[in-house]
């Protein structure tokens, strides 16, 4: 049984460290403390119950009460709670799954999985297995990565070496060498001066070829991005932009990974990301919403030019030296399988489409109220930001305080929202409705009036 509400309060981040927060400051602004949730609504401790834009961690896209996935869990965990893959042993769940995910994203041309425990893992196993394919076809020197500005690619090593923020770096250098980072195709902020996104999408793509003429292509083993980036404000790419790195990436031998740990199973409106801009990757991470975030898990989708290198190999290269005693859990297997077959029935790409365009069009008009907004991302999907400045012309950023104090008031106002640095970030569960986006669009409009 839960602990009291006293209890609760009195310990809320006492023992324990909360990820992305400096413990000081949790212990001086303890965080909401989340009791219960329904549909798309979550309620705090003090029953006060609002909207949750954030959608869970990007990951609940079928809301808090999806019954299938639940019951898959309950069931799977009464049949066979625990199996490992490692070599000699596997699970029927992990086997159906591995099926269902090969049909599934054979549009984006891949149809091998290896499976995670969650994104980190898969970006790392991705990050791995290119290096691994290079040297088994005997270019053992292709060791290098590259990787976009603003992306976010998870805390492990690996990943923080390839992200593009120094938020995530800094206190954990020296990182991985051998990782380059080009300009993000980001209209309101580059180095080039450059507001129209063709122009920016050129511009970075000359980037992109210029840095691999100065590192060798022969020294790089793959390209890392987000198809539309999303813990780093929300950054949408022109159209032209994924095709020409997937073009470029091809030319120079160098494997494309699409991370698409967010962008996976409908939140841009596609299917995936990388089905959305025309591109089939070589490798494609995927986590969050593979189990609506009930259980965590993973997957790294792979293409067939990649399995084949490995499963045709014969000098021993190919062997895998790499894996999680929870790769392939066969709770998150059968959970996964529930959750890929509610998501196609619900068609939620077309939902997240349709009420994504109702909220970019609501913070458009929201920014046209209200100075403080900056800029209005989305237009994607079911992914938007806004960022706050204190001056339109100079985008100087904001008072430190001022994102939170929005978030503060849309939150007693029905909305849950996520600030990161001067962004408000949305990523609502893919089943939102039209009212749904309402009270967002309501709680927003509260918070900015309130500044
Ligand atoms: C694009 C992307 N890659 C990787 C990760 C890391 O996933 P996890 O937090 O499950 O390790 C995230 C998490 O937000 C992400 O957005």
């Amino acid at each position: 049984m839960p602990r009291d509400e006293n209890f609760l309060k009195a310990n809320n981040a006492r023992s324990l460290w909360h990820p992305m927060a400096a413990p000081g400051d949790m212990q001086a602004n303890p965080p909401t403390i989340i009791t219960g949730a329904e549909g798309v609504h979550i309620t705090d401790i003090d029953g006060h119950r609002v909207v949750d834009a954030v959608g869970g961690l990007w990951n609940v896209n079928l809301g808090f009460s999806c019954e299938p996935v639940k019951a898959a869990i309950a069931a799977q965990l009464d049949r066979l709670p625990y199996y490992s893959t490692f070599r000699g042993t596997t699970n029927d769940a992990v086997i159906e799954l591995a099926e269902d995910l090969r049909a599934f994203f054979e549009p984006d041309g891949l149809t091998r999985a290896f499976f995670t425990s969650g994104g980190s893992d898969s970006v790392e196993t991705a990050l791995r297995l290119a290096r691994q394919y290079h040297k088994i076809r005997g270019e053992a020197g292709r060791v290098k990565y590259l990787s976009l500005k603003k992306g976010y690619h998870g805390t492990h090593f690996g990943g923080a070496s390839v992200n593009g923020n120094a938020n995530f770096r800094s206190a954990y250098e020296p990182l991985l060498a051998g990782c380059h980072h080009i300009p993000a195709p980001w209209t309101y902020r580059n180095p080039f001066n450059e507001s129209d996104p063709a122009q920016v999408a050129q511009l970075c793509l000359a980037a992109l070829e210029d840095e691999i003429a100065f590192q060798g292509a022969g020294s790089i083993a793959a390209f890392i991005m987000e198809p539309v980036l999303g813990a780093g404000g929300v950054i949408v790419p022109h159209e032209s932009f994924m095709p020409g790195v997937a073009e470029i990436c091809r030319k120079h031998g160098i494997l494309l990974i699409a991370d698409e740990v967010i962008t996976g199973f409908g939140r841009t409106g596609a299917w995936s990301g990388s089905r959305l801009w025309g591109v089939q990757p070589d490798l494609m991470c995927t986590a969050k919403a593979i189990t609506n975030g009930y259980f965590p898990f993973g997957a790294v989708m792979i293409a067939e030019g990649v399995a084949e290198a490995f499963e045709s190999d014969e000098t021993g290269r190919a062997a895998i030296g790499h894996g999680y005693t929870y790769s392939g859990h066969p709770v998150g297997a059968a959970a996964a399988i529930a959750c890929l077959a509610e998501t196609k029935r619900l068609e939620v790409a077309a939902n997240a489409a349709a009420r994504g365009a109702e909220l970019f069009a609501g913070l458009q008009a929201l920014a046209e109220r209200h100075a403080v907004i900056g800029d209005v991302r989305g237009g994607c999907g079911l992914m938007c930001a806004l960022e706050l400045v204190s001056d339109r012309d100079t985008k100087a950023a904001p008072p430190k305080e001022m994102p939170g104090r929005v978030h503060q008031v849309a939150y007693e106002n029905g909305a849950m929202v996520r600030v990161s640095g001067p962004n408000i970030i949305m990523s609502p569960p893919l089943i939102l409705t039209s009212g749904d986006v309402q009270t967002i669009l309501g709680a927003l409009e509260a918070g900015f009036a309130a500044l």
